[in-house]
């Protein structure tokens, strides 16, 4: 074995200023927190337009083959920028894991490309790229903890509590992005939580890509746990978390939400498909049946509770008769939101190695459609039942069309716009709902009661 070469010692970075584009889920945005906060701790500065800045990062998502040709529709945009200022530009993220060798051969002016484990090497990396252009992609076996990520005051703190997926879905090229699944220590995750908090966020959401099976790496202590102590240190305060897998989500856990005050009564609970056998095809290791049987015992333990999942249309051998079964699964459960997608191939899974992409594209857009257009009915409804109730919404900042209208979020997650006299960005409101709309609530704020 040879003996690590030291690393030259690199100057220091000039003062200078950086602006990141984030695309794709909650852990992007959170990542790009803590590349922000490690390029602040060497004294750069967030630019406010990418036009003023000297570093631009791309932080990407390769979830479907749209996510990708937007991030490379940016860097063919950016050459200009390049070429004029002589900026440097950095792809991190999943792209930049997955399609590392097709960057640099079509944008060799990108200076620099990070994949979701070395986000710790950026400044030394944004040093080196002085030199030549750099790439960081290799995988790390432990967690890595990065210092504090940097956010801009606000309302909901990010809190990333693992990383990395073993479950392989057969369509889902997470595994291969993101690497395999590692643990961030409780007191970690609990310190972060409690700097939040004393910060003035109001509501913790925790990350992970499958949060359901957490283990603090030395302790042990699992998830419902976790959830418990943070519940102690959040009292006056909401605790979400995202994303769990059905197959993971224990009774314990469905009763730990139940009997902790601070979690929130919503739960994002992706399905994916209502047929077995597209469920089976994707390896996604529950039934239609199992997954009822979660839902009906989180309505038992909470009557309220808001679900939201995650649909995919035109996986490939899907029939029908399998469609139709998704259709149904939205009206028995009749969620408050949905996320739907066509199927994408995504390279290197099973899916795209094994089955071909036998749905036709004119099928899957109207299944799309057929989907998007029943659960809008179904929200329509939903909302309509809540007209006349006042309810508590954390109000996030203004909303768009004027001064004393603001927006935010209820405990079951609906973004509720409302009318206040005053600015009550970051504050616990109580709304009366007096209108409604398929994708929002709309109403205003009740006079606090006089003491
Ligand atoms: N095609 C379409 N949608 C996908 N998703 C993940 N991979 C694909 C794919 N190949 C969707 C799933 C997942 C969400 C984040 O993205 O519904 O839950
Ligand atoms: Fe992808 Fe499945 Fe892992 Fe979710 S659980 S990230 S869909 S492989």
């Amino acid at each position: 074995m040879t003996a690590p070469r030291p690393l030259k010692p690199m100057p220091p970075l000039e003062p200078f200023h950086f602006y990141i584009y984030t695309f794709g889920c909650q852990m992007n945005e959170n990542d790009s927190e803590h590349m922000a906060g490690l390029l602040m701790a060497e004294g750069a500065l967030p630019a406010a337009v990418p036009e003023d800045s000297d570093f631009l990062i791309i932080n990407t998502c390769a979830v479907r083959a749209k996510s990708v040709d937007k991030v490379y529709s940016l860097l063919g945009r950016l050459k200009r920028v390049k070429l004029s200022r002589d900026a440097k530009i950095a792809v991190t993220g999943c792209v930049a894991q997955l399609f590392r060798r097709d960057i640099m051969r079509q944008f060799p002016y990108v200076d620099l490309i990070v994949g979701p484990d070395n986000y710790a090497a950026l400044p030394a990396l944004l040093k080196k790229s002085r030199e030549r252009p750099q790439s960081a992609t290799a995988w790390h076996s432990e967690w890595q903890e990065l210092p504090t990520g940097f956010r801009a005051k606000g309302v909901s703190a990010y809190i990333t509590i693992m990383e990395g997926c073993d479950n392989f879905c057969s369509y889902c090229v997470v595994p291969f992005t993101r690497g395999r699944v590692k643990f961030r220590p409780l007191e970690h995750i609990l310190a972060e939580a409690e700097a939040a908090l004393a910060r003035g966020y109001n509501e913790i959401q925790l990350l992970g890509q499958n949060v359901n099976i957490y283990r603090d790496p030395e302790k042990g202590s699992d998830f419902p746990m976790l959830l418990r102590t943070l519940g102690r240190i959040c009292e006056k305060n909401w605790i979400r978390f995202i994303t769990s897998h059905p197959r993971d989500f224990s009774p314990e856990l469905a009763e730990t939400m139940a009997d902790t005050p601070s979690i929130c009564h919503q739960l994002h609970l992706p399905i994916q498909a209502g047929s077995d056998s597209v469920l089976r095809e994707m390896n996604r290791g529950y039934t239609r049946a199992q997954y009822l049987d979660k839902i009906r015992l989180l309505r038992q333990l909470m009557p309220d509770i808001a679900l939201s999942t995650d649909i995919i249309v035109g996986f490939p051998g899907e029939n029908e008769s399998d469609f139709q079964q998704t259709l149904d699964i939205l009206e028995s459960v009749r969620y408050t939101s949905i996320f739907s997608f066509r199927y994408s191939p995504r390279p290197q899974t099973a899916a795209s190695r094994n089955l071909p992409d036998s749905v036709p594209l004119e099928v899957k857009r109207s299944r799309l459609i057929q989907v998007q257009s029943r659960q809008k009915k179904i929200q329509q409804d939903l909302h309509s039942n809540q007209v006349g109730r006042i309810m508590k919404v954390l109000c996030t900042g203004p909303g768009k069309k004027d001064g004393s209208a603001y927006t935010g979020r209820n405990a079951a997650n609906q973004v509720v716009n409302f009318r206040a006299q005053t600015d009550q960005t970051g504050r616990f409101v109580e709304v009366e709902i007096t209108s409604f709309g398929p994708y929002s609530l709309r109403g205003s704020t009740i006079p606090a009661s006089p003491p």
